[in-house]
């Protein structure tokens, strides 16, 4: 499965892919609310492969239930005078295929379970924090099939030439080839690139959210 667009491609993270992966991460979301804990700290050699280890397991842990996608995908850019390929952008995909019990839809993956932080005061401080956002998807969601975009991101040096727009339609493809809508949380910057590409703000209970949730339905769904 991939998807070409200029000079990118898109297609699953591999193993080895994915300390570069985090090394957009922690440098794309490093100045967001909260992600000092979320990401463990500053970019650096080490941190990159503790959050690599951590999103790995997240995904394992997904895959064993919900198998029908991987959801680290990587956007590689080829340079078209060298050949030479560089990941210039990184997005997570967490694709539920199936219905789910209450019980499976009230836990969060690994990775938004924040674990392995060991300071439980923090830990605490930083769950309260995104429980909202969490709670509205939800609420909204419940055990419906849904495909979730998390941690979409773009080497600042290769932004606005399309790479988030090819890795967004990824799993929108994926979405509607599964007929289920679409979910995310916007950030302020990303907002404007999804409602082109069709989605639309949740206008429900999520306006006072720091990040409003942003459905996309397919045209083989019918939207509730
Ligand atoms: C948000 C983010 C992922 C966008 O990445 P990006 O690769 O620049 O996104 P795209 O290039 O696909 O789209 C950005 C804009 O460039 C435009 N664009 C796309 N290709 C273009 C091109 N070849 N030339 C000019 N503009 C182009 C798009 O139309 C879009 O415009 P719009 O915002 O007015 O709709 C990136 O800014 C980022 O990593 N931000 C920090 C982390 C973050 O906020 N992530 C989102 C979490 S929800």
């Amino acid at each position: 499965m991939s998807s070409t667009q200029k000079n990118f491609r898109v297609e699953p993270a591999r193993e080895e892919d994915m300390p570069r992966c985090m090394q957009l991460v922690l440098n794309a979301f490093g100045p967001f609310p909260n992600f000092d804990v979320i990401g463990g700290g500053p970019d650096s050699e080490e941190n990159r492969r503790l959050n690599a280890e951590r999103h790995l397991r997240g995904y394992k842990e997904h895959l064993e239930k919900y198998p029908s996608v991987s959801p680290g995908v990587k956007c590689v850019f080829t340079d078209p005078e060298t050949g030479e390929e560089k990941i210039i952008g990184f997005a997570e995909w967490f694709i539920w295929d199936r219905e789910r019990t209450e019980e499976e839809y009230m836990v969060e993956n690994y990775i938004l379970r924040l674990e392995w932080v060991d300071d439980l005061v923090k830990r605490k401080v930083v769950l309260d924090a995104m429980e909202p956002e969490f709670a509205t998807r939800r609420k909204l969601m419940k055990g419906r099939p849904f495909g979730l975009l998390c941690f979409m991101c773009v080497d600042p040096e290769y932004r606005r030439r399309g790479a988030a727009t090819a890795c967004v339609k990824y799993g929108m493809d994926r979405c509607e080839e599964l007929g289920i809508p679409a979910y995310l949380e916007a950030s302020e910057e990303g907002m404007k690139t999804y409602k082109t590409l069709g989605w639309e703000v949740y206008e429900g209970h999520g306006e006072e959210l720091t990040f409003p949730p942003m459905i996309w339905w397919p045209p083989n769904v019918t939207k509730e």
